[in-house]
């Protein structure tokens, strides 16, 4: 097998770098050759790819996009990040030339400075900028980054159910085993330290995706876990500047951790991605910096934010009650999830795969009949237990007044189609 694989590798090789030089003749018995390892060959792709070519996003995404419907699925906002960020962008691509070059490898050096105070304080650390952040691509470049480094063959990986999907191929990769745990209500900080002390029992490390930290409701607080006692040493805090700064396309995320942990990420980064964009890093910098100045005023992004945001989640609730759907009010992210157990027991029978979740089939018939696009939040859970939880829809409010309206404009014909 190893040597199947090891010849693989050679002609392919060879063939990105011969065969731009020869002629049709020899590119003919070159293809032959290359057909003829195929068929030796068992299997083409990394066996660690087995059993994750399916990614739902992609097929939801691309049905939304066949029809008329509002997308109320995917989680970014469609409205423009604030007025500071934007300018912040265009100066740095306006502004010094050197900007267009790359910068150093674990981050900018003005955003790992700022990431490092910002974050220091409402960590309480004494964060040093080279050796506890890294910037990534994204939150995604971080978990990526951070199963990669810390995840080896058969570790068993804790994920705590509803999940964002990613995490579970993103163990299988690192060749990690999921163990699966449901949550059944919304973390409290009583219930984090249950797990902060569960993770300092068993001598665990603990990675947080804290990506929606700002975007808390009705007076809640966020509570990083990294905060509680005996955790940071144990913690990998990652963030993203996308959904900071409503502006998911910069693809600028963060780890921020101890030295030794971010050590070993930064040679998983040093090996992969090196570093980041110059230019989108250079307007996070100026956008945070902003923001420690503006820090818990009225004038915070921070702040204001959450109330906007706010306001769509309620309006969405309200509209979403009048066809009977069964919102469970948020007290955080872009997302609300609706129970659809009514539609369930009224039409159990729609169209679809036998195995196919119930809620899977509802957003296809959703999309097609009502032109309206949720996410199943069947997707969230691992293939055992999505059974259990596949009347769920979820929502993103995240959304501008006009595509609100629309939604609304949806949901009024429904309202009508119920209509005796
Ligand atoms: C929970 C969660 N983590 C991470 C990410 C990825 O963030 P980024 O766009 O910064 O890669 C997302 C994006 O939707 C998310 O919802």
């Amino acid at each position: 097998m190893a040597l199947g694989g090891m010849f693989r590798n050679a002609a392919a090789i060879y063939l990105h770098l011969v065969g731009p030089f020869r002629g049709k003749k020899s590119g003919a018995s070159l293809a032959r050759c290359l057909h003829q390892t195929l068929v030796m060959t068992k299997q083409l792709q990394a066996r660690r790819l087995n059993g994750i070519d399916h990614n739902p996003w992609v097929e939801f995404v691309k049905l939304a996009s066949e029809a008329d419907v509002v997308n109320l699925g995917q989680g970014f906002p469609d409205f423009a990040p604030p007025d500071f960020a934007v300018e912040a962008f265009q100066h740095a691509v306006s502004g010094d030339f050197m900007l267009n070059q790359y910068t150093k490898a674990f981050g900018y050096p003005p955003l790992t400075k700022i990431l490092a105070s910002f974050f220091g304080k409402l960590l309480g650390q004494d964060m040093d900028p080279l050796k506890n952040v890294l910037v990534t691509v994204g939150a995604y470049g971080a978990l990526f980054t951070a199963f990669q480094a810390l995840v080896d063959e058969g570790d068993e990986v804790i994920i705590i159910e509803p999940f964002f999907d990613c995490y579970e191929p993103m163990t299988l990769m690192a060749g990690g085993r999921p163990v699966f745990v449901s949550l059944k209500l919304v973390f409290s900080r009583a219930e984090l330290e249950l797990v902060a002390s569960l993770c300092q029992q068993h001598d665990v490390v603990c990675i947080t995706d804290e990506v929606y930290q700002w975007l808390v409701y009705d007076g809640c607080q966020h509570v990083s876990i990294a905060t509680l006692p005996g955790m940071w040493e144990r913690t990998l805090t990652i963030g993203s500047a996308g959904k900071t700064f409503s502006a998911t396309g910069w693809k600028v995320g963060w780890v921020l951790g101890p030295e030794s942990l971010l050590k070993h990420l930064r040679t998983v980064h040093q090996n992969s991605i090196f570093h980041c964009p110059t230019q989108a890093q250079a307007a996070v910098a100026q956008s945070f910096e902003r923001e420690q100045l503006h820090f818990g005023q009225p004038s915070s992004y921070f702040v204001q934010l959450p109330q906007a945001i706010q306001r769509c989640r309620d309006h969405m609730i309200q509209s979403l009650k009048s066809v009977g759907l069964r919102p469970v009010i948020p007290q955080g992210s872009y997302f609300l999830i609706t129970d659809i157990s009514e539609f369930k027991s009224k039409m159990p029978n729609l169209p679809g795969a036998a195995d196919e979740p119930y809620d899977r089939r509802f957003v296809k018939w959703m999309i097609k009949n009502k032109g309206l696009m949720a996410i199943p939040v069947s997707i969230f859970y691992s293939v055992p237990h999505q059974k259990l939880f596949d009347h769920y829809i979820r929502f993103c409010f995240m959304k501008d007044e006009s595509t609100l309206q629309a939604m609304d404009k949806k949901l009024q014909k429904w309202k009508d189609d119920l209509r005796p």
